[in-house]
């Protein structure tokens, strides 16, 4: 299950070794051969004020379109196009007056050559064909020439159209990278070249599931500076051509930077004190730490768990701590580092309680462990009758019932289930609202050629049938989104990333980075905005989809290296990556209504009760909670729950009717690092 084998804690000796993880194959588009003209004869178009005639020779078909003389008489051709692409129009026409005509040609509805001259030919019986070339879109296009003066259309015989595809076929992966040159902080990432039929264009290289640098198409090696000494980055490439084809992801290289020999650690940070309690919030002060070559960092902690890194030339020594839970005990102090990462010894511990919790909404009250054994469990559903709950498990592709006692059956798994050695596998899971008379189920999974909605029958013990609602959402090692829920209307809304690939997210006829909402069957559901499954658009990496008491849809997703979002999602929505991470003023974006630091968040999923929204946090390890103001779509002041306590923390679930959370743990994924079985599921009580 674990797909990293080595990492090297931070400041151990260095260790290069590189993991050949088997990479997904090679996905190669068809691409069409050079493509024959096709004919659309002017008298079998649409033609207004003109006529069809053949009382002059040399036309092709049975005549040629006569236009009106007349300024705006038009002829429409219906061009039908297999593929996206390019299109050679070929236009053949006469004109046997001395003077030279001219006409707009739109293409469904756009001018793309405005008032074009179409030349005397001597006389109506000699022909002469011009060209033109323009984009057409897969299916129908509407291409319209409209007289721009009095002296009307030339005669027209016919086009001839030629569409050449966009480039659709994706570079291969590069080949196994390696690390050389390594320092205390930079190392040189080698790999082999991917080939593409139009070129690469740019290799991006990531670190886990974040972008952590990129090189041009020509390049096959890039020298990554700024690392901290004693540290293991795990790291793949990509390939993307100038189309945005992204390749599949390069095999994995752990590589570990030099261990410095930096090893005095700075002093312990002077006095602590805490002031200005608030429910949520504190300020601490202390006094500088010194380091023998300078401190780069205050950690504010709580035991071993850091609540706030602080850092700056030099770091600050006062910080506002925020997201505290409320009435409840805390004990902090704050220790200094170094660019080596030497730890100071701790300042003097400050102990205080945060005052009472606000009366409205509740707060977590309890958690218990409720069922252990798992591994890396990723979507909880409660049945409609809330006496058990379907959950997923994304490795092992299988599906348990667990009862509210945490007792767990297996019913099955979900066929033709692939992960993606990264985030994909079997992801979110849906009750019908209908369940008790059609037994629907519903499950959001990686699969051969790409994220799939697929259907199956759960009689309460054993799941059957297996049926796909959609296809063509485009997976990749990261971002895969992958929550299911059904909103108050009865349709299913689903989460979709963007496939390591930014600019689907804005891109309204594709899957990806999205929120669909569809019908039960799979078809996009009556209302969408743009007349497809899209319901919002401009998504990174969406993992939390919860409806508030008053029918709102809210949302988690995860940003790249600034800002983690949280949502209020309306239809036809644009949420702005990958042009805006977290809040921007770019019109036409809509903000999140609160955002996170990435390592205080990284949430997936949301849950609402008694109109407070919960969020999951995995690299945060804490349960966040957001209070919804009253009924208005305001959020007040986040509180942090668990902080570092269970680790990473993927699903929050409302136990339906009970005033109970049901949070479930990701920690024996390869950035959790622990055996499989060792996820857990908890309830957490709100009173
Ligand atoms: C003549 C010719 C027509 C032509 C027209 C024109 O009538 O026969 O085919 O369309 O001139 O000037 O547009
Ligand atoms: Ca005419």
């Amino acid at each position: 299950m674990r797909t990293t084998t080595l990492t090297a804690a931070r400041g151990t000796a260095a260790a290069l070794t590189a993991v050949l993880l088997c990479a997904a194959p090679v996905q190669a588009a068809p691409r069409s051969a050079a493509a024959a003209a096709t004919r659309y004869e002017a008298e079998s178009a649409t033609i207004v004020e003109g006529a069809a005639e053949s009382n002059h020779s040399g036309y092709s078909g049975t005549g040629f379109v006569n236009g009106d003389n007349v300024v705006g008489s038009y002829v429409e051709f219906t061009v039908t196009a297999a593929t996206a692409g390019t299109g050679r129009i070929a236009i053949r026409h006469s004109n046997g007056t001395t003077a030279d005509r001219s006409a707009d040609i739109a293409v469904g509805g756009t001018v793309v050559s405005a008032a074009r001259t179409f030349a005397t030919t001597a006389d109506w019986d000699t022909w002469a064909t011009s060209t033109l070339t323009t984009p057409l879109k897969a299916g129908t296009n509407k291409i319209r020439l409209t007289s721009t003066t009095a002296d009307g259309l030339p005669n027209l015989d016919y086009l001839d159209v030629t569409v050449t595809p966009s480039d659709t076929e994706a570079p291969t992966a590069p080949g196994q990278p390696t690390c050389t040159g390594v320092t205390e902080n930079s190392i040189t990432l080698n790999w082999t070249a991917s080939t593409d039929d139009v070129g690469v264009a740019a290799y991006d290289i990531y670190e886990h599931g974040n972008k952590f640098g990129e090189a041009p198409g020509t390049a096959t090696t890039k020298n990554l500076t700024g690392l901290a000494p004693g540290t293991t980055y795990n790291l793949t490439l990509f390939a993307r051509d100038a189309a945005g084809n992204v390749s599949s992801v390069s095999p994995i290289v752990d590589c570990t930077t030099l261990r410095s020999d930096d090893t005095t650690a700075p002093s312990a940070p002077g006095t602590l004190s805490a002031s200005d309690l608030t429910a949520n919030g504190v300020v601490l002060k202390w006094g500088a730490a010194t380091d023998d070559k300078g401190v780069t960092a205050y950690e504010v902690r709580s035991g071993s768990t850091v609540y706030k890194t602080v850092t700056g030339t030099p770091p600050a020594t006062t910080t506002t701590l925020t997201g505290l839970a409320c009435a409840s005990p805390y004990t902090l102090d704050i220790v200094a580092e170094d660019a080596a990462g030497n730890v100071s010894p701790p300042s003097n511990a400050v102990t205080f309680t945060t005052p009472a919790c606000a009366t409205d909404g509740g707060v977590p009250s309890g958690i218990t462990t409720v069922s252990t054994g798992w591994s890396i469990p990723w979507g909880t559903y409660w049945m409609p009758d809330g006496k058990t709950a379907l959950v997923t498990e994304r490795d092992s592709f299988k599906v348990f019932r667990a009862t509210a006692d945490g007792a767990r059956t297996e019913v099955g798994s979900v066929p033709e289930a692939v992960m993606t050695n990264g985030e994909g596998g079997l992801l979110g899971v849906a009750v019908d609202p209908k369940w008790s008379t059609n037994h629907r189920v519903y499950f959001m999974h990686t699969a051969s050629e790409g994220n799939r909605i697929a259907r199956m029958t759960y009689d309460g013990s054993s799941l059957g049938g297996y049926e796909v609602l959609l296809r063509g959402i485009k997976k990749s090692r990261y971002h895969n989104g992958g929550r299911l829920a059904f909103g108050p209307d009865g349709y299913l809304y689903a989460s979709t990333g963007e496939a390591q690939t930014p600019d689907l997210a804005q891109d309204k006829d594709s899957l990806n980075g999205k929120i669909l909402r569809m019908t039960t069957d799979g078809g996009p559901a009556p209302g969408n905005p743009f007349g497809n499954h899209v319901y919002s658009y401009g998504h990174r990496n969406p993992q939390g989809l919860a409806f508030d008491r008053n029918g709102r849809l809210w949302e988690a997703e995860f940003g790249d290296s600034k800002k983690d979002e949280l949502n209020l999602i309306e239809p036809g929505k644009n949420y702005g990556w990958p042009i805006c991470e977290g809040s921007c003023t770019t019109s036409g974006m809509t903000n999140p209504k609160k955002t996170w630091n990435i390592s205080e968040a990284s949430p997936s999923g949301i849950a609402i009760v008694r109109n407070v929204i919960y969020m999951a946090a995995l690299k945060g390890e804490r349960l966040w909670r957001v209070p919804i103001t009253g009924d208005t779509e305001n959020l007040g002041t986040p509180s942090a729950y668990y902080v570092g306590t269970y680790g990473r923390l993927r699903t929050v679930t409302e136990v339906p009717g009970r005033d109970q959370l049901w949070l479930s743990t990701t920690n024996c994924d390869n950035k959790g690092n622990e055996p499989d079985g060792s996820d857990k599921l908890f309830r957490v009580s709100i009173t």
